[in-house]
């Protein structure tokens, strides 16, 4: 099973998000890290259907594309997720996996509880508005559904301003990706 496992909600395969989510793979690869990604714009991905199976079952009954992700999550060390923002959120491609992803936590008569908590997770966002913190309210939510999960929000690397003619992925955050590949990685090996 991969140890670290990618999540992209862009649909652009050689857009910003991209290059720094195989980015940071490169950094966890450089460490002999096997990783898998997942495009969530892939044909099949579809939709959670509201059928409650997984408040009774640890799973998904919707069987397409993002099956094998379950098993793979539950074995996994560690997470990257990635999106653009559109219309001030997260992409539509993003929101799908997040609601897939509502099994990750039981029903309990006291509330939720993590299914299976303590994953190490980098979040990729993507914007191109010039202001960075423009969209913090969406960052700080979707980290939070995340965290809800039981999962620690190690990193988050925001690219913003890509909507200007001259933009170009910048060799720090590009470094800052390889590195917390690297870290996330290493700290696997503890
Ligand atoms: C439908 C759509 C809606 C968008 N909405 C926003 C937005 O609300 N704010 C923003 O800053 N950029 C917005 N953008 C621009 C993208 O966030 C930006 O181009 C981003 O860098 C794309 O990431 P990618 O290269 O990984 O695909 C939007 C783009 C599209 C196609």
């Amino acid at each position: 099973m991969p140890k670290i496992i990618a999540f992209s909600g862009s649909p652009r395969k050689n857009g910003h998000t991209n290059t720094l989510i195989r980015e940071i793979l490169r950094g966890a690869e450089s460490q002999g890290d096997d990783s898998k990604f997942y495009d969530l714009n892939a044909e099949g991905i579809c939709p959670c259907q509201g059928c409650n199976y997984c408040r009774t079952h640890d799973g998904c009954a919707v069987q397409d594309p993002l099956q094998s992700a379950y098993e793979e999550i539950h074995q996994a060390e560690a997470l990257i997720l990635g999106t653009p923002i559109y219309c001030r959120g997260v992409t539509a491609q993003t929101k799908i996996w997040i609601d897939r992803m509502f099994s990750m936590i039981e029903s309990k008569d006291s509330g939720f509880a993590p299914r299976h908590p303590g994953k190490r997770v980098v979040t990729v966002y993507s914007q191109g508005y010039y202001d960075a913190a423009a969209y913090q309210n969406a960052i700080d939510s979707t980290n939070g559904i995340l965290k809800g999960f039981g999962w620690y929000v190690v990193e988050t690397l925001l690219c913003y301003n890509t909507s200007s003619p001259t933009f170009v992925l910048s060799p720090e955050l590009l470094k800052r990706a390889y590195d917390a590949g690297q870290s996330l990685a290493k700290l696997s090996e503890r």
